[in-house]
């Protein structure tokens, strides 16, 4: 069974009519290659996520990003895939190599993403971040709200200048903490690019990579990322001139979230290291 049938019982299939095209040799456009609007068109309205798709508005390395349609509202659809080129993959089986000896089926890789950025998004959505509601997801396809006015976009925070920066560092920065205390999410890739500056706030998107942080996470794999993030998010305040110690802030969001089992960690993997 498919993680669409198990996770979306009413939409089963999806994945498994792509599967089955793939043994048959048919050629699967959505997962393979640079996609083709009309295919994904076709996928999207089949699959019922929306009711037409306008245009592309940008490829990044796992996915590509289109305006669409519910019953004239626009909406975002993200459609996930693999480059072709930078996999080896046995198109007759469906499965790609990637480096060791493990092979994996390259729709549920791509399922998967897509189901991570829904649950993720839902995760934060509920939890109180500023971030684009989930609306549906099928197979690699995924819907989300449009963050922007009539056909316009919001722009990347990096690309614009922000009259009250103070403000919206503080802004960001109690978003990010309610996504990591709340919903214990680690976004991952965090930075000018993947906040939109949309009615005079910060939204955070492109989730699909966050780690979630509960009794199993690996609390040095934590610092890193928070570190990385908080640091990133800083780089475009320093424009304004403004300078924050990126430590500090990472001790207020690790003292006000560690998971129970894993407040000491670092006693304990300090008496790890001396027991070696
Ligand atoms: N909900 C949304 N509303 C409006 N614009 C969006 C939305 N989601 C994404 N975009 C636009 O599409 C761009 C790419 O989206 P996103 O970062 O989610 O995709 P990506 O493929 O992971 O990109 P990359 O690999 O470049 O980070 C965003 O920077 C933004 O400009
Ligand atoms: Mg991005």
């Amino acid at each position: 069974m498919s993680h669409v049938e198990k996770h979306n019982p009413l939409k089963s299939s999806a994945i498994t009519r792509k599967t089955d095209s793939l043994r048959e040799g048919r050629r699967c456009k959505v997962a393979f290659s640079e996609l083709r609007l009309d295919d994904v068109r076709k996928d999207a309205i089949n699959f019922g996520l929306a009711t037409e798709v306008l245009y592309q508005m940008s490829a990044g390395k796992e996915a590509s990003i289109y305006i669409a349609e519910w019953r004239g509202f626009p909406i975002i659809l993200k459609a996930y895939r693999l480059w072709q080129s930078s996999h080896r993959m046995s198109k007759s089986k469906g499965h790609i190599t990637t480096g060791g000896k493990r092979s994996h089926n390259i729709l549920s890789m791509i399922e998967e993403l897509a189901m991570m950025e829904h649950d993720i998004l839902n995760h934060c959505f509920r939890a109180g971040v500023h971030v684009p509601t989930p609306i549906g997801r099928v197979a690699n396809l995924l819907t989300m709200r449009f963050i922007g006015d009539e056909l316009e976009p919001a722009s990347q925070l990096r690309e614009v200048t922000v009259e009250d920066p103070e403000r919206v560092l503080n802004q960001i920065f109690d978003d990010y903490l309610t996504m990591y205390r709340d919903a214990h999410y680690v976004h991952g890739d965090l930075s000018g690019y993947n906040i939109l500056w949309w009615r005079d706030r910060p939204w955070i998107i492109d989730v699909p990579q966050a780690y979630k942080v509960g009794a199993w996470a690996d609390m040095k794999k934590v610092e890193l990322m928070l570190l990385r993030d908080i640091k990133n998010v800083l780089l475009y305040f320093e424009q304004y001139e403004i300078y924050r110690e990126p430590e500090s802030i990472l001790d207020v969001f690790l003292d006000e979230y560690t998971p129970e089992n894993l407040r000491h960690y670092k006693e304990l993997s300090q008496e790890g290291a001396e027991l070696l």
